[in-house]
């Protein structure tokens, strides 16, 4: 595919890695249908993209909000006479060990069940829900070419404290398997880019040190960029025999 010819939606685009890849496409001349729940985010980037070749236009949807989702795909793919990209970024974290004991007090913390369900709700049945809506309407408008990239995360090896966010990253990466082998025979490609540590919102607030420790475990000792992660979009968008892959991009980390 010729991503300057593409007309794809973003989720998660109001931030971060998602507002990179929404002005990485338009920029090389492609549509983008940015969704997030963050509206004066949105707002910050329809701004930001202005004067770009492709043009962007933002969408208020919760991911894991299954008429917001519809509503959203039926004005998109209205607005833009079609689309054939999806870019399921969108994510939460909400860390904790499943029990931990406390050293003093030897009061006893787990992972809430409240915790865990809301990430397994923005990370995984959030792109189930974009990718289901995406593909009926390709399937049901004669099919591809078109493509899907799934965000998942070098965590989904199992990174302590991470029991939510692993099991959402893994599972999406299963997913993105079975859903390249379903969707082939109607033109669609499905792949997965698993990012390592990458300098975005999230990482910035970090303490210095504890971001130096962090990066002692990564060979190329620095933090990626999130243009770094959209090169990685860029190739699976426009090698046409990529599917149900998962791109490491994570500076040689191992978990
Ligand atoms: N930053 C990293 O180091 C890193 C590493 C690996 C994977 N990832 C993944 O990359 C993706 C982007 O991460 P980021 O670091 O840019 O985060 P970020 O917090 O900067 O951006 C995430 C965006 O998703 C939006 N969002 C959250 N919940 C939503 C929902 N229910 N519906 C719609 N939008 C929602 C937020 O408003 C925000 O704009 C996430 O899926 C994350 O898990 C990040």
């Amino acid at each position: 595919m010729q991503i300057e010819k593409m007309k794809v939606v973003v989720t998660g685009a109001a931030s971060g890695m998602g507002r990179a890849f929404a002005l990485g496409f338009a920029e090389a001349g492609a549509g983008v249908a940015a969704c997030d729940v963050d509206v004066e985010g949105l707002a910050a980037l329809a701004e930001e993209a202005k004067g770009l070749p492709g043009a962007v236009r933002t969408y208020t949807c919760n991911v894991a909000d299954e008429q917001a989702v519809e509503a959203a795909f039926d004005q998109a793919w209205a607005d833009f006479d079609g689309l054939d990209g999806l870019v399921n970024n969108a994510g939460i974290f909400r860390d904790a060990l499943l029990v931990k004991k406390d050293r003093n007090t030897g009061a006893i913390r787990t992972m809430s069940l409240k915790h865990w369900q809301q990430v397994i709700d923005v990370d995984l049945t959030g792109p189930f829900l974009c990718t289901r809506a995406f593909a009926a309407r390709v399937v049901e408008n004669e099919g591809g070419p078109a493509v899907v990239v799934n965000i998942s995360s070098i965590s989904r090896h199992g990174n302590m404290g991470q029991g939510n966010y692993a099991a959402a990253k893994a599972g999406l990466v299963a997913d993105t398997v079975l859903w390249a082998k379903e969707l082939a025979r109607y033109g669609i490609r499905v792949a997965a880019i698993a990012p390592g540590f990458i300098d975005t919102p999230i990482l910035q607030g970090m303490r210095p040190d504890a971001l130096e420790k962090m990066l002692k475990g990564v060979p190329l000792r620095r933090l990626g960029k999130s243009q770094e992660i959209f090169a990685g979009i860029r190739f699976i968008c426009e090698c046409d025999y990529f599917t149900g892959r998962c791109l490491d991009i994570d500076g040689g980390l191992r978990l």
